[in-house]
């Protein structure tokens, strides 16, 4: 299994967003999260399309995952569609069509995920699993970077593992929300394949030796 790191510039520095995730990627980051936060759907306000586009226009090669916190969602999915998302990730309650935004997404040459909260069930998934690019398990609520990992969420990952494996597609299982180093290895076992994580990467002294612990962690 490919196992991808990947940062959310969350928590990086905004003052100096292109440095930071050169540093990363150089640190050996798969690819970049960006969060974006409408302060409606949850209670915070991140950034938008522009910063993607900014991020693509630095010289970012690497994928862009993009979590949309955003309600309603539609009206967004085509601003990142142009600025260079790679995936498109959004709450299935922030659209009034899911299959349709869904669709949407991959029609506009990107991958398509949905993002379950921890009181979110995994049923929400049943009868579109089989036109997704990406589960996105969030294993905090959503809103804000450095919360602590709710270990309920590993039998929700385990279920989700095994919905995904009954699908003949290639469906990445993201988890989101206090992914840190030391419980990297238990939510892995538990069947996830992209781990996001800001703060344990942003917040640490040294990315490199970050994200190669990390590494280890998944070996
Ligand atoms: C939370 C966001 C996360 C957040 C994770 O709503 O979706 O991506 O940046 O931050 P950490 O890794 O610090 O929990
Ligand atoms: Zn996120």
């Amino acid at each position: 299994m490919e196992y991808l790191i990947a940062p959310s510039i969350l928590s990086a520095d905004f003052s100096r967003l292109g440095e930071e995730v050169d540093s990363v990627i150089d640190a050996g980051a798969d690819m970049i999260h960006l969060d974006v936060m409408d302060n409606h759907y949850v209670p915070n306000l991140s950034l938008g399309p522009m910063v993607c586009k900014s991020l693509r226009n630095h010289g970012l090669i690497a994928p862009i995952d993009v979590h949309l916190m955003v309600d309603p969602v539609d009206r967004i999915i085509g601003d990142f569609l142009e600025s260079g998302a790679s995936f498109i990730t959004f709450h299935p309650e922030t659209s009034s069509d899911v299959e349709r935004s869904l669709e949407r997404i991959r029609m506009g040459g990107a991958r398509c995920g949905l993002a379950l909260n921890p009181e979110t069930p995994l049923s929400l998934l049943d009868h579109v699993i089989d036109k997704m690019d990406l589960v996105l398990i969030m294993s905090v609520n959503p809103g804000f970077g450095g919360q602590v990992f709710i270990p309920e969420s590993l039998q929700k990952i385990k279920e989700a593992r095994e919905l995904i494996d009954q699908v003949d597609r290639d469906i990445r299982l993201a988890v989101d929300g206090g992914v840190k180093v030391e419980n990297l290895s238990q939510i892995c076992a538990a069947g996830a394949d992209t781990f996001v994580a800001g703060s344990a990467i942003f917040k640490s002294e040294n990315y490199s030796r970050t994200i190669t612990s990390m590494r280890s962690q998944l070996a």
